[in-house]
């Protein structure tokens, strides 16, 4: 295995386009391009019991039961989900359709206990991606301070900057679900990378892109499971007009993969960006101050621009390298 590829954490709360993230990865990882250290569940698109489930699942879907999973760390006040995007198990409802998961959620490790353990043993070696609410990086950096710093990099899916929030017209959902986990995320370092609204909006995953991935496998077991939850993410991304009318959805959490992997599919600038953890009507709100005189020291890269059509160039092929070595029934 070569010696510099990443090597990494995934957060996540799946969620459709967690779903979508976490084949890419798997994708990556059998092409000898990366190295899934453990995936970290979270709640946020539905409830941590069924997102660590989700997660095993498609895991063993792309081939990788063996990677540890966690459990998310609960939160005091849990607000609303988003299962009328995702389904009610955060799926598009087809995780019958799958085998059952092979990790267990009662006897296995926290989130945050897997964070802490990695990023110890490991200091300046490991990627965290984070693609959920950021509950499981708070707890870990609020149960040993400064632990956060021990990753090589930190890559969130979150925020809104200059463009509307899609729970508040001014909040992104992973950010707004637990405000108080982001503050202290953004206060822990000063290189975060970040890929908000303002470049995921951009990210249409449409029918015609889930065809192409089938068409290189077309019996296989990912190939049905795919086609499936693309109609059911398609559905209510145009029932809640998320895409303008195109018969598509947003792949948010896979930008964070882009930055990773395909780099030159993106522009970046400094910025500080801070939460809005009290207001009344912009609680969840990312302020954020990227003005080319900005006085206050920036904590982050943010994405201001992306190559959309190279970006799903790369998403497409490396989905159809993980359907042609996968299994059909
Ligand atoms: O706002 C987009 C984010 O919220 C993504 O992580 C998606 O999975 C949803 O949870
Ligand atoms: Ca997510």
């Amino acid at each position: 295995m070569p010696h510099n590829i990443p090597k990494i954490i995934l957060d996540t709360d799946p969620g459709g386009d967690d779903i979508f993230a976490l084949l890419w990865l798997q994708s990556l990882v059998k092409q000898g391009l990366s190295e899934l250290v453990a995936v970290t569940t979270a709640g946020g698109n539905v409830a941590p019991e069924k997102t660590f489930s989700s997660a095993s699942r498609v895991l063993s879907l792309g081939g990788l039961a063996a990677v540890e999973v966690g459990r998310g760390v609960a939160i005091a006040k849990t607000p609303d989900d988003a299962s009328h995007i995702h389904g009610s198990d955060g799926m598009g409802n087809l995780s019958a359709q799958l085998p059952a998961p092979v990790h267990c959620y009662e006897t296995a490790r926290y989130s945050d206990e897997i964070l802490i353990d990695r990023l110890t043993a490991t200091p300046g070696e490991i990627t965290v991606i984070a693609i959920a609410p950021l509950t499981n990086l708070a707890a870990a950096e609020k149960k040993s301070p400064g632990i956060l710093r021990n990753a090589k990099e930190i890559i969130i899916m979150g925020g809104a900057f200059h463009c509307p929030g899609n729970v508040t017209p001014h909040a992104e959902f992973n950010l707004w679900f637990d405000p108080a986990a982001a503050e202290i995320v953004l206060n822990s370092r000063d290189d975060l990378v970040i890929t908000s609204l303002d470049v995921t909006r951009r990210l249409v995953f449409t029918r015609e892109m889930g065809k192409a991935i089938a068409r290189s496998n077309p019996t296989s077991e990912l190939s049905k499971f795919l086609t499936n939850l693309c109609e059911f993410m398609i559905s209510t991304a145009l029932k809640y007009r998320e895409t303008d009318g195109i018969e598509g959805f947003l792949v948010h959490d896979a930008a964070t993969l882009g930055y990773l992997f395909y780099p030159e599919t993106m522009r970046w600038r400094r910025a500080k960006v801070q939460m809005e953890t009290r207001g009344e009507w912009t609680k969840g709100m990312t302020a954020i101050d990227d003005r080319n005189c900005a006085k206050q020291p920036a904590n982050a890269w943010i994405a201001s621009d992306v190559d959309a059509t190279r970006f799903f160039t790369n998403l497409i092929e490396d989905l159809k390298a993980l359907n042609k070595g996968s299994e059909s029934p």
